[in-house]
């Protein structure tokens, strides 16, 4: 099964937007229910968007995830969101690591890593986001660098909870000049990676997803590969009629 996940980031600006983008989005996912989806909306949406989603006859289809997580469960910790908080939301994702908080926001390598374990710990899934910042940085380098201390001190069954998306920020919609990596250059990302959790973690069959610029466009180049478990889409997930098109493309692949 294939998995798409929206990364709506600070997207839409009311309530009342995000609703009608969340309803058009979770009755595309019942439509293509082949298709794993989850949906990211800000913090601030997600307990309108969690009864909306119970009270909808679609709610198998749909998963509802986080965009950032805090790793305590409770206490003076101005600002935060707790694992706890998010479970009461039915939040079962989690992105972790995403380019904007890494650079944007300064979240160092050991915090992700208390994220993905307070994540695990909760029985969230961690999507954890990975990758070079410039077109020509030593992509394997960074790769190493980020995966290792990312997931350091689990063990093989927790890393293997953690799916690990290639999104190499050069290629992310709103950088510009952005395009989307060649699928040719993400399995070579994806096999460095595969190859650094076989050795470093014993750990021979994980699932990679990709993320940067994925539109109706290119979303198959990258699925049809078997390696490729997914995709996290940001800026085409606030175009319902792309999503959905998206989620109608992937539905035609099998894994
Ligand atoms: P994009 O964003 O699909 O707009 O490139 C992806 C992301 O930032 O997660």
């Amino acid at each position: 099964m294939k998995t798409i996940i929206a990364n709506w980031k600070a997207n839409p600006a009311t309530l009342a937007e995000a609703q009608e983008l969340f309803s058009a989005e979770v009755e595309a996912a019942e439509k293509y229910s082949s298709v794993r989806t989850v949906i990211c909306p800000p913090f601030v949406f997600l307990e309108e968007l969690s009864k909306q989603l119970a009270t909808s006859n679609q709610q198998l289809a749909t998963s509802l995830g986080a965009q950032d997580i805090f790793w305590e469960k409770s206490g003076p910790y101005t600002g935060e969101i707790s694992p706890e908080m998010l479970k009461n939301f039915g939040v079962s994702h989690v992105l972790v690591g995403h380019s904007d908080r890494r650079y944007l926001l300064g979240e160092r390598d050991e915090i992700i890593n208390k994220k993905i374990k307070a994540a695990l710990t909760a029985g969230i899934a961690p999507v954890l986001l990975v990758g070079e910042k410039e077109k020509d940085d030593i992509r394997q380098d960074v790769l190493i660098d980020q995966l290792s201390r990312d997931l350091e001190g689990l063990n093989s069954e927790q890393i293997s909870k953690v799916l690990i998306t290639y999104e190499p920020v050069w290629a992310i919609s709103t950088h510009v000049g952005a395009e989307a990596d060649t699928p040719e250059n993400a399995l070579e990302a994806i096999s460095i990676v595969r190859s650094l959790l076989n050795s470093k973690f014993q750990i021979p069959n994980a699932s990679f997803l990709y993320g940067g610029s994925v539109s109706e466009k290119n979303v198959a180049d990258f699925l049809k590969h078997p390696q490729i478990s997914g995709a996290v889409v940001g800026g085409a997930s606030l175009r319902p009629a792309e999503f959905t098109k998206i989620l109608e493309i992937t539905s035609q692949i099998s894994d």
